[in-house]
């Protein structure tokens, strides 16, 4: 019988990572929540929406009917990459500069009201893992199964910087571990479903976990 399974946590705790691994071997869907609001995040840089200096939210909101997000699956990558407005944003959605303004647009009602209710959309029905920071809590709060997951901020931190200099990006430790921080701070301390932890999920701390390790743990937590 297939079930809903809600992943959550902080930044950069392989969420994604295991969420990936999850719906390959079960052959559920798996949807990324932070890809879309990184999506929107893109929209509004490249928008002239946010930077350094403006924050303009109501031309955001205004403009949120421009703003389409879909998913397109990737056979060779085996999951299924971001689209904004019809063009693949999948790899730019990854940056340092992104991840330094998402958290401030993740705050914004409107924004998460119009995500919330696509997501809802896209798992309405059985056999589908979704990772983000609201999943068990807002968007399905009777998930079959909720995993919260955590691990040090150095450890996560460390990793983020591996992936970015994989990717061949030019980042330095320093800047990516304030990043995951800050992000932390932002989406624990937001007015609109700030992360928390389900009532009814269940922690991983995946800090000392190899990734075969924490795969074999949770599928356990799926039979059961
Ligand atoms: O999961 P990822 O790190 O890609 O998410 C990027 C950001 O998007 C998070 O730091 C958070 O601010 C926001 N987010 C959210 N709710 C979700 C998923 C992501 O607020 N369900």
């Amino acid at each position: 019988k297939k079930i809903t399974i809600a992943i959550d946590g902080y930044s950069s705790t392989g969420k994604s990572t295991v969420a990936k691994q999850l719906a390959s071997h079960l052959n559920y869907i798996y949807v990324d929540t932070g890809a879309m609001y990184r999506a929107v995040t893109l929209y509004a840089l490249n928008n002239n929406i946010i930077s350094e200096t403006v924050f303009n939210k109501e031309k955001l909101i205004n403009e949120l009917d421009n703003i389409e997000i879909t998913f397109k699956y990737n056979e060779t990558k085996g999951f299924a990459e971001v689209l904004l407005n019809s063009i693949n944003v999948e790899h730019q959605i990854r940056t340092l500069k992104v991840s330094n303004f998402v958290s401030p647009i993740a705050t914004v009602s409107e924004i998460r009201k119009k995500l919330v209710s696509q997501q809802q959309r896209l798992g309405k029905d059985k056999g589908v893992v979704m990772d983000g920071r609201d999943i068990g809590t807002v968007v399905f709060p009777d998930a079959d199964l909720k995993l919260f997951m955590t691990a040090s901020a150095e450890e996560r931190a460390q990793r983020r910087y591996k992936e970015l200099i994989e990717r061949g990006d030019a980042v330095n430790y320093e800047d990516i571990y304030n990043n995951v921080v800050e992000r932390d701070l932002i989406d624990t301390t937001r007015k609109d479903s700030p992360l928390v932890k389900a009532k009814d999920a269940i922690e991983i701390d995946n800090s000392q976990l190899t990734l075969d390790g924490q795969f074999h743990t949770i599928l356990q937590l799926v039979k059961d």
